[in-house]
């Protein structure tokens, strides 16, 4: 939802600008800009489209200056255009912000602005911050800021500079993230890290209300109220080289090829002795208080959703425990029924997610302990909670998210089993064998990513369609979710995950010849059920692709083509059916010359409601 990089030092502000701007392309891509500092005066360039229009643009005039903001838009208020691309000035060009999130009272500030003498030059809600800052500029940008804040309802990262204030900018955080990069002689800022991983690792996160003044020497953050405040600066261990395409055509691809690697990652450690053992110590509860669980509440958005679907499988399975999977957007308006002996895990691959963000903060409002499931170490998830199970994917760019769901399943099981030996409900062999079978996803992944071409195959068949279909039972069925979501959101055909035994009693009705049907049946337990709603497709002229378990016999000569997995106990399966799922959407999105790391509309990071 935008990104944002604001650079302050020696070095040319513009091409540090571009190269953090490429780097969060992934949360915006409709428009683009930039402000500098020159000697002439403060320097806006602004440009509908990719960041590619910006670039373009400038040609070979970049701006000369030592201090700049940029910013990559996703469109809230008001249509991708010009007028509407960020940073937005006041009525001089003295100011300049770029802001990402939702100013909720802007349209009161507006009009109160505009009866002040102001003139609006977009639609934006954000015009409004520059407009105010100049309101209330009198020789100092922090006071300005201060007082401009005091204004202002909703969420926000900002960053303001002043052309009044050489080497000087200023920056909120207030439900959106923000970081400062610390460099020597140079500052940076930035909504997430990839963004500066070139040029230092060193950080402060920026907390909820601080408000902070960056020179290229120092760094002081304030409360809202202007008093000091001291943040310790953390060191990232992502490196730059994680964050690039690395030879690959998108980054999706690459990410989806990183998956073996993510799955070592994140059972380094905590999976030991062949897997009787299972550590993990971030959880920080007592035997008693994991005893006394008795129900578990998942909470998460889209894929996180997808993967909270599948943990709920395997955990009522394994510990025999209610588990209730709730979208984090409808959580918090239906009054949750939670009680103290509820375990909350909320799932977020950012988490930044505004929506899941809102239901951590009312479950702990509850007085409920809260288990984050995130990726981003500091990320405002893992700050707010009371405990956080980190997934090591590394840093996830591409929109459509891959590894972050593998990795998200493997911690859900890993969970799953510590919590069954903690309430004695494993054996030591059960133990053994669930362990020495997560130690070979990675491999069967790997197994599975080398038949990549089989999986191209099938999406020249499926490219031309504008409509297929995901069927699946028991655990199947999440995945089949997963499936639709991925070809959707980057090829943009429609697809409809189903659960099997449900097609006949209306979906079955837009079976037709040739319509393409990916149905899993990887559940050894109802592989005779899954059978027969294959049939049921067949009869009615479906082309139908089965993705089942290798030894499966029950499937010949009942689908148009069947892929074989590696075989793996039933509730792990997810982890390896899921990979050639990611594969077709993505050969599909390219056969249908999609944009596959920018998806239309959409952002990586959804840090609106
Ligand atoms: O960062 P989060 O895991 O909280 O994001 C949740 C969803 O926005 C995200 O999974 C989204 O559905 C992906 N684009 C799907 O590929």
């Amino acid at each position: 939802m935008c990104g944002i990089v604001g650079y302050l030092g020696e070095q040319q502000a513009y091409p540090i600008l571009i190269e953090g701007l490429k780097r969060l392309e992934y949360r915006g891509y409709d428009s683009a800009g930039v402000a500098l500092q020159c000697a002439e005066g403060m320097k806006v360039i602004k440009a509908k489209g990719e960041l590619s229009a910006l670039e373009q643009k400038v040609g070979n005039g970049a701006p000369i200056g030592h201090m700049g903001i940029g910013h990559t838009r996703w469109a809230t208020h008001g249509a991708p255009s010009d007028a509407n691309a960020h940073p937005h000035c006041g009525c001089s060009e003295d100011f300049a912000v770029v802001h990402n999130g939702i100013i909720e009272n802007y349209l009161f500030l507006r009009n109160w602005l505009e009866k002040e003498g102001h003139r609006f030059a977009s639609e934006t809600d954000t015009e409004v911050l520059a407009h105010l800052v100049e309101h209330f500029y009198h020789g100092d940008l922090l006071q300005a800021v201060q007082k401009a804040l005091e204004k202002v309802r909703g969420s926000f990262a900002m960053v303001v500079m002043c052309d009044k204030e050489e080497d000087r900018l200023i920056c909120v955080r207030k439900d959106s993230p923000l970081i400062i990069g610390l460099g020597k002689g140079e500052n940076f800022v930035a909504s997430d890290v990839p963004a500066i991983l070139n040029h230092t690792r060193k950080i402060y996160i920026l907390e909820d209300g601080d408000l902070a003044s960056i020179t290229p020497d120092s760094v002081e953050i304030f409360t809202p109220s202007g008093d000091p405040l001291q943040r310790e600066a953390i060191e990232v261990n992502w490196d730059a080289v994680q964050a690039e395409k690395g030879g690959y055509p998108h980054f999706m691809l690459k990410e989806i090829m990183e998956q073996p690697h993510a799955l070592r990652e994140t059972m380094r450690g905590r999976l030991l002795q062949g897997g009787r053992e299972i550590s993990l110590p971030e959880l920080e509860m007592n035997p008693q208080e994991l005893r006394n669980i008795s129900r578990i509440y998942i909470v998460a958005c889209g894929t996180a959703y997808h993967a909270g679907l599948v943990g709920k499988y395997a955990m009522e399975r394994l510990l025999r425990l209610p588990v209730e999977v709730d979208l984090a957007s409808e959580f918090r308006y239906r009054d949750p029924i939670l009680d103290e002996n509820t375990l909350m895990l909320v799932i977020s691959q950012s988490g930044e997610t505004a929506d899941t963000l809102a239901a951590l903060r009312l479950a702990r409002k509850q007085g409920n302990k809260v288990l984050a499931l995130t990726n981003v170490v500091g990320s405002t998830v893992a700050r707010e909670a009371d405990n956080v199970l980190y997934t090591w994917a590394g840093p996830e760019i591409a929109v459509a998210s891959t590894k972050a769901y593998l990795t998200q399943l493997l911690s859900l099981f890993l969970l799953t089993l510590y919590l069954g030996k903690a309430r004695n409900l494993l054996s030591r062999s059960d133990l053994e064998n669930f362990g020495k079978a997560i130690f070979a996803l990675p491999g069967q992944v790997e197994q599975v990513l080398e038949r990549s071409e089989e999986i191209r195959e099938l999406a020249e068949y499926l490219a031309p369609w504008e409509s297929t279909f995901f069927i699946g039972r028991n655990v199947d069925y999440a995945v089949a979710m997963e499936g639709a979501l991925k070809l959707k959101e980057i090829s943009y055909i429609h697809a409809e995950a189903y659960a099997a035994g449900e097609l006949k009693h209306g979906t079955l009705a837009l079976v037709v010849e040739g319509v393409p049907v990916i149905a899993l049946a990887t559940q050894m337990n109802v592989i005779e059920k899954s059978v027969s709603n294959i049939k049921e497709v067949n009869a009615r002229g479906g082309y139908i692709t089965c993705f089942a378990q290798e030894g499966t016999t029950e499937l010949q000569g009942e689908a148009d083509g069947i892929f074989y997995l590696p075989s793996a106990p039933d509730f792990l399966m997810p982890i390896i059916a899921v990979v050639p799922l990611q594969l077709l959407a993505y050969y599909v999105a390219v056969a249908r010359g999609c944009s596959v790391d920018k998806p239309r509309n959409l952002a990586k990071s959804v840090t609106v409601e």
